[in-house]
């Protein structure tokens, strides 16, 4: 798809435009607000622990959330049921040699399987550190319970919230040259996160993922590539990467095969199916991995994913070369920032993918980072929509071997639009909502933990309040609205 065009609008407004057609629907409900008070209540104002069935927009994720295609549902059908060497398997591992040109492919259950055998095989000792442009938080779970060290080395513009870099997420290549020369006998390896999330899917360059393969491999480095938000990422190199404008994507894919020495993913985001994988050439490394998959993922041809997502998950990587299908969420992402950034609300630009994301630490910057405005926010946004966003801020982190609490850098509200599942309407409706929180931010306050798990707390964790701030958002919101849902 190099010759990939817009199709322009005859009117001032131009409108991302989608190239699918809705064939299967699932009936949405709208609770008043009374009842989302209480389901939050309930849910200890964590958006992970709502029930989706009180929950009218889900914008917590796009993780397994992503609508399929008709080709992916037949696909799965003919999915072959076996615990060994089923042909939907090799029918798989021959779609990424084909996409990745890489050699081996071993299967695993999701993204964070993936960098649990990982951890395993290239943490050596305690005391390592693994450079990265940004971690994710199963990223730095499972680096840290080996004891290892995360080394954040993102570009200075990636920590912005506003900025007009177009590859926010590219890793600082003179910190990178810093920390081989100072402490090369230390780095387990280096990892590039595609689409980095945490700072609000912002993309890679590929001149980034050159230069830091170079680095990586004069330096006899291992170089780890997530790929988990490779869709995105493909379409920002194509859009905003000149000389990558006319290349297929295919060939863009192969070449990200070639720089890198293990690529991983989640097929709950690559692929728009379950499950996940690592592909890799190095024969000593796909050596070590094998013994592993078996133990805790599942027979090597299948790794803990059932068939049919296997067949799903083909289908879905094949849909991943077409810019129609891929540039979607981007497209839709790009329309809410610039709705939101005409209305003054502060989001983080340059658009990126995976979802349109919220500065909390600006629209609420009358709370103090220890009082969770991002948390805070996804609590009232829910309140006032019923919209489910996921907080990306301090929540998200854990807290230090001595106890004490960092801050993250950036405190985020996400709104994640999944692919091919939300209508215009309905982001219309969510820039509206957004916007009347905005203009009534004063009124939001701060919440603070009543249990907190020691691992992962924002997905189990449960807050409360730290004043009455909920009941005096719901009287202006009907003081606003009326009858209103
Ligand atoms: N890497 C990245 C960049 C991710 O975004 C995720 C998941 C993972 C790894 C782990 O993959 O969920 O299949 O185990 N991100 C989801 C999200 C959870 O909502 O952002 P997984």
């Amino acid at each position: 798809m190099a010759d990939f065009k817009e199709i322009k609008f005859f009117g001032e407004q131009q409108l991302p435009m989608e190239m699918h057609k809705v064939r299967i629907i699932q009936k949405l409900n709208l609770l008043p607000i009374d009842e989302r008070v209480k389901s939050i209540t309930e849910a200890g104002n964590n958006t992970f622990l709502l029930k989706n069935k009180n929950v009218f927009l889900d914008m917590l994720t796009d993780s397994g959330t992503n609508a399929m295609s008709d080709k992916q549902l037949a696909a799965m059908m003919t999915a072959d049921d076996s615990y060994a060497g089923s042909e939907t398997f090799y029918r798989l591992e021959a779609k990424i040699r084909e996409i990745f040109g890489t050699k081996h492919f071993l299967p695993a259950h999701q993204g964070r399987a993936c960098e649990s055998l990982l951890a395993q095989i290239l943490i050596e000792r305690p005391d390592q550190i693994v450079p990265m442009n940004y971690h994710f938080t199963t990223t730095k779970a499972h680096i840290s319970r080996f004891g290892a060290e995360v080394l954040e080395i993102i570009i200075d513009e990636g920590l912005e919230a506003k900025s007009d870099k177009p590859f926010k997420g590219d890793i600082n290549l003179d910190a990178l040259r810093y920390i081989i020369k100072t402490r090369k006998d230390d780095i387990a390896f280096v990892r590039i996160e595609a689409g980095t999330n945490l700072i609000g899917g912002q993309p890679v360059s590929m001149q980034n993922y050159r230069e830091v393969s170079k680095i990586c491999h004069d330096a006899g480095l291992i170089f780890v590539v997530d790929a988990s938000l490779l869709a995105d990422n493909l379409y920002f190199i194509k859009t905003r990467e000149a000389e990558y404008k006319d290349v297929p994507i295919v060939e863009i894919m192969r070449e990200i095969g070639r720089l890198s020495d293990i690529i991983y993913f989640s097929a709950r985001k690559l692929g728009c199916a379950r499950g996940g994988g690592i592909c890799l050439n190095r024969d000593d490394l796909a050596e070590k991995l094998r013994e592993l998959v078996p133990l805790y993922e599942g027979f090597l041809t299948y790794g803990g994913m059932s068939v049919r997502e296997m067949e799903a998950l083909t289908v879905g990587l094949d849909e991943t070369l077409d810019m129609d299908m891929i540039s979607q969420a981007p497209q839709f992402i790009n329309h809410m920032v610039d709705e939101l950034s005409a209305l003054n609300i502060p989001v983080v630009t340059p658009a990126g993918g995976l979802g349109c994301h919220l500065n909390a630490k600006e629209i609420l910057s009358h709370l103090s980072q220890d009082r969770y405005p991002a948390g805070a926010l996804a609590s009232a946004l829910y309140i006032i929509s019923g919209i489910r966003g996921m907080e990306r801020g301090t929540i998200s982190e854990q807290r230090n071997p001595d106890g004490t609490e960092p801050f993250a850098n950036m405190e985020l509200l996400r709104l994640a639009l999944p692919r091919r599942v939300f209508t215009l309407s309905q982001v219309k409706y969510t820039i509206d909502r957004v916007n009347w929180l905005y203009q009534n931010r004063e009124l939001v306050g701060g919440l603070k933990f009543t249990e907190e798990p020691k691992i992962l707390r924002f997905f189990f964790g449960r807050l409360a309040p730290d004043s009455n701030w909920q009941e005096k958002l719901v009287e202006k919101f009907k003081a606003d609205f009326g009858e209103s849902l």
